[in-house]
This record gives C-alpha cells, structure tokens and sequence, in this order.
C-alpha cells in the first residue's frame, strides 16, 4: 500500500521573449552566479532551480529558461506548459522587443488560459542613453495585462531580480487559496504488509 506525503512546494516560473532581451542572464544573476557579457544564444529549454522562503516555508522555484529565437518557438511552447508565474521580458533599447509582448501574451494566454501570475521585465536600464522605450510605456502595457512590471539590469541588478521573483511568488501563493493550488513535490511512502513488520507480536 502506498500513500503520498507532501515534502514541499514546486512552483514552475518562466521567462519569454525575444532572443537577446537578457533572459538567461536574469535568470542567473538571481540565483547568485555572474553576469555573462558574452552572447550565448539559447537552444534549449532549462531550468535552475532557487530556493525562496515565504511565510517560514521554503518553495522550490523552478526557473525557466526559455528560447527567444523565432525558429525555436514550436519548442518554446513545449516548455510552457504548466507554469505559474510568468516574466515577459523586454530590452529597453529594443522597440521591437517590446512589441513581440503581444505576441508572447498571446501564445501564453493560449496554452496556459489567464489566470496567471504575471510580470513584466524591463531589461537593460544600464543602457539607458539607447532606451528606445520609455518605463511608462512599460509600466502602462504591464497594468493593463495585470502584470507586476520591473525595470533593471541583469548586468547591474541582481538583488532586484531576486526580489521582484519573490514578490511574483508571493502574489501566487496568496493568490491560490493559502497554496493549495500549487504542485506539490511528493515522496511516496511504502507502507509495510503487517505481517511483514517487525516486532513481537
Ligand atoms: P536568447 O537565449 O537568444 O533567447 O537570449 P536571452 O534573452 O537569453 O539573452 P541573454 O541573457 O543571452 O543576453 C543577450 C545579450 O544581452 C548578452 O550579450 C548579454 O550580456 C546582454 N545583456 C543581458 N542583460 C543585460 C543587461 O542588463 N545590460 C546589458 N548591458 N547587457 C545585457
């Protein structure tokens, strides 16, 4: 006889946008590794994982990388299944970045539904004398979709980062009914035949 125990909270969290906008570099900024100047071109889908506490309980945040290249797309959208919160990201000195926002809400309304938690990054502020849009823009597109919105820099704000994942996980804990919604990581437990235990009697 089995039964399954609950050992902790799983969350799945990732991030979609065109290719350069800093995807991979946020990701890794957050959990505490370098910044990469390099260009290093995604081709595949991955995760890291992060360990966030809320209200005294650790959850697992899984991050996910995904590829921002217009060729890989079908395989993003393999990745995107059963996420829970998800980070649209922008370069702030891409105009054309901003825009594919449309696009990417569409293809996550379309495979995850909306009630999701959402947020909105826009990425590379330490560049800001090339900033082709403006933060309100930013701000205006994340509001209207519902999104919490962030403008940084992986390459400058680290800390940032951290902190605007643990507010999005905070917003879907609290969203989801004291986390009863969330996946659930579980061990199963294998409960012994009685004959088959030990002791005397
Ligand atoms: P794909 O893997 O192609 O989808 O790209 P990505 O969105 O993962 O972008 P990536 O993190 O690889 O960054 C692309 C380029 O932008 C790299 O050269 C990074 O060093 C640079 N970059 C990322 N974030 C920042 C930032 O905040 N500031 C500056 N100046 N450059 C950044």
């Amino acid at each position: 006889m089995e039964e399954e125990k609950v050992l902790s909270n799983v969350v799945k969290l990732i991030l979609v946008g065109d290719s350069g906008t800093g995807k991979t570099n946020l990701i890794n900024v957050s959990v505490g590794q370098e910044f990469n100047p390099g260009v290093f071109t995604t081709t595949s889908c991955s995760y890291i994982q992060k360990i966030v506490k809320n209200n005294k309980k650790d959850y697992k945040v899984n991050l996910w990388d995904t590829i921002g290249q217009e060729k890989y797309r079908s395989l993003t959208k393999i990745f995107v299944k059963d996420a829970n919160i998800v980070i649209f990201v922008y370069d702030i000195t891409k105009r054309e970045s901003f825009d594919s926002l449309k696009y990417w809400k569409k293809i996550i309304n379309d495979i995850l539904g909306d009630d999701l938690t959402l947020g909105v990054i826009g990425n590379k502020i330490d560049l800001y004398l090339e900033e082709e849009v403006k933060e309100n823009e930013g701000k205006e597109y994340a509001d209207s979709i519902g999104a919490k919105f962030k403008i940084t820099s992986a390459k400058n704000n680290p800390k940032e980062i951290s902190d605007f994942i643990e507010e999005l996980l905070d917003i879907y804990l609290n969203k989801n009914n004291n986390n009863s919604n969330n996946r659930k990581e579980t061990i199963k437990i294998k409960k012994m035949p009685k004959k088959e235990r030990g002791g005397c009697c």
